[in-house]
């Protein structure tokens, strides 16, 4: 039986994260020119993106969070999305900017833009932190997206695996010892 090991490769350091962030949020400012906005962070993953981001946003601003789980679903495949915890504002009428970590299959947007369609909100637009594109299931597409990156698995600046290294200030690639074996 092998040792295990996790190994963490940098990707993208604390200073290039703020920077892509900054930039962002200038466009993100252009976008809705002053009009109130109602930031709805989908957590856990998007906590430390969703806080550095609302800090460089200039106009008015609401704040709720979602948290979503998904059922009968395994690595590879798709399964059936759920509020575990839903929006306790109204939001007919408003601005949503949707923040999230990471955007995968696109289940979990998909299902979120679909459920906050139905609140007549004015708009819905999404910024994503890191975007997957090649491993969408459904088609979602972020209006900003912080970095688009190739399949592996990543964690930090909120993104875990099992749990673990939501802390770290910069973005890595987690290889597991099962890579090595080829599992
Ligand atoms: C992750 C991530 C997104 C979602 C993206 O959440 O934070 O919300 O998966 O995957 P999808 O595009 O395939 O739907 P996760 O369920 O790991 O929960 P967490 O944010 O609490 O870690």
């Amino acid at each position: 039986m092998p040792e295990s090991f996790e190994r963490l490769t940098l990707l993208y350091d604390a200073a290039s994260i703020d920077a892509r962030v900054r930039e962002m949020a200038e466009q993100i400012n252009a976008r809705y020119a002053g009009e109130p906005v109602v930031v709805v962070g989908v957590l856990k993953g998007a906590f430390i993106f969703c806080a550095d981001l609302m800090r460089r946003l200039t106009m008015p601003l609401e704040v709720d969070f979602v948290r979503l789980a998904s059922y009968g679903r395994s690595s590879t495949s798709g399964g059936e999305i759920k509020f575990t915890k839903d929006i306790e504002m109204p939001l007919a009428g408003k601005h949503v900017l949707i923040v999230e970590d990471i955007i995968d299959t696109g289940l979990s947007m998909d299902f979120l833009c679909k459920q906050l369609a139905d609140r007549q909100a004015v708009s819905v637009s999404i910024a994503a932190f890191v975007d997957k594109p090649s491993r969408r299931e459904v088609p979602v597409k972020a209006d900003y997206v912080g970095f688009c990156i190739a399949d592996g698995f990543i964690v930090g600046y909120g993104l875990d695996y099992a749990e673990r290294y939501r802390e770290l200030p910069g973005i890595y690639e987690l290889a597991l010892n099962s890579d090595a074996a080829g599992l």
